[in-house]
């Protein structure tokens, strides 16, 4: 590792003294900046990987395959979504057999906690995308995230519920990391603010079947419902809902964005209507870079619509880019970090920013209602809470 750093320095070195000289640009000296991007491609959670991709490729298109002299290398791999010692071993294999400089991806929480001491142990650093457990990077000094966290999406949901006068809500979660980080939130600030949660349910990451817990719902009769379940299985939770009577028995839906996922909305359809959740991306946000965002997005994909963990890796991208921008190509773990913190752009979900201490994202979180509009369902943001930072758990 360190002997490929070293090649590197000196090539960037010969590159410049080229250049002075009036001979080769820069570019043609330096090596390629490998990345190893590791997705789930297959399996349940294959709709992380496929925008991601997406999102990773149209950045590019947009901004060059280079970067401050560096031609910028995607290695992707698949590690199927379920198996941490698949993408602990793949994050071994990109580090030591094809070098790169650069980890990113990961779609859900065990397997980014997985592939945190790879990037330790080789100094690396690792731009968590999509997986938004609180204390992930906590797990190691290279990681940075350009998600989101469920705290942050769902400290304001229970803040709206107070708001609302919802009195009682019953949470129901995915009982894994970012399911029992949204639980704590939600419970402790409805709470605090003279709500009760009756009764915290949590269903099995694996083959979950919401039937029961849905049952035991309607016999709580809680003002509202609250629901986390990770992207893809939304869906699911909705049908169930529906069809077991649950708003018709007088229980309001309110939920984190993951559950109404833009990616899903056409196959959830008039079950989301009048559901309110919160999150910091919709594909409907009403800004000029979003409407053109979601414009390339659909073009380069068949008119699939980006969801939340598309921006996770536009983002990603536009973080590393800035990075390299900042040290002139030099791709030394420890400088693109240093370069990584404080850094702030507009993004298309509006203005984000790395908090320079924790290494995790401060972005505005939007209150939303799914509406139908132009014949299909939208996340329509109405309210928002700028500047949010990760709350902990
Ligand atoms: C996670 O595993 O951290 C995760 C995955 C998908 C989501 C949210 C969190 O939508």
């Amino acid at each position: 590792m360190s002997e490929n750093i070293n090649t590197h320095r000196r090539q960037i070195l010969l590159g410049a003294a080229a250049l002075s000289a009036g001979v080769l640009p820069a570019a043609a000296a330096a090596e390629p900046l490998k990345v190893g991007l590791i997705v789930p491609m297959s399996g349940p959670f294959a709709s992380t990987g496929r925008q991601i991709e997406a999102a990773v490729k149209l950045f590019m298109r947009q901004n060059g395959a280079s970067v401050a002299g560096r031609q910028v290398e995607i290695i992707l791999k698949d590690d199927g979504g379920v198996a941490p010692d698949v993408t602990k071993r793949l994050a071994q294999e990109l580090v030591s057999r094809d070098k790169v400089q650069v980890l990113a991806g990961f779609g859900l929480t065990p397997l980014a906690f997985a592939a945190a001491p790879v990037a330790t142990q080789a100094k690396v650093p690792m731009i968590v995308m999509a997986a938004a457990t609180s204390v992930i990077p906590q797990r190691s000094p290279y990681i940075v995230r350009t998600g989101f966290t469920l705290a942050q999406v769902t400290a304001p949901m229970a803040q709206w519920a107070v708001k609302n006068k919802m009195k009682t809500v019953v949470t129901l979660v995915s009982d894994y990391g970012p399911g029992l980080d949204a639980e704590k939130v939600f419970a402790k600030d409805f709470n605090e603010g003279g709500g009760k949660v009756v009764e915290s349910l949590r269903a099995p990451l694996r083959n979950p079947d919401y039937a029961p817990f849905l049952a035991k719902v309607k016999d709580l009769k809680p003002d509202a419902l609250f629901v986390f379940v990770p992207s893809g299985e939304g869906a699911a939770v909705l049908k169930q809902f529906t069809e077991r009577g649950l708003a018709g028995a007088g229980i309001r839906l309110i939920c984190t964005g993951d559950v109404l996922d833009d990616d899903l909305m056409a196959s959830i359809g008039p079950a989301a209507a009048g559901v309110v959740s919160s999150h910091h991306y919709s594909a409907a946000h009403p800004s000029a870079e979003n409407k053109a965002y979601v414009e390339a997005f659909g073009k380069a994909n068949k008119g699939m619509r980006p969801n939340f963990h598309s921006v996770g890796a536009y983002d990603g991208m536009q973080l590393l880019y800035a990075a390299l921008k900042k040290t002139a190509g030099d791709s030394n773990g420890d400088k693109l970090l240093a370069a990584m913190k404080g850094m702030e752009w507009t993004s298309v979900r509006g203005p984000v920013g790395i908090d320079a201490g924790t290494r995790d994202i401060v972005q505005t979180v939007y209150i939303r209602k799914a509406e139908a509009t132009g014949g299909s369902y939208f996340n329509v943001e109405f309210d928002k809470v700028d500047k949010v930072r990760d709350p902990g758990v």
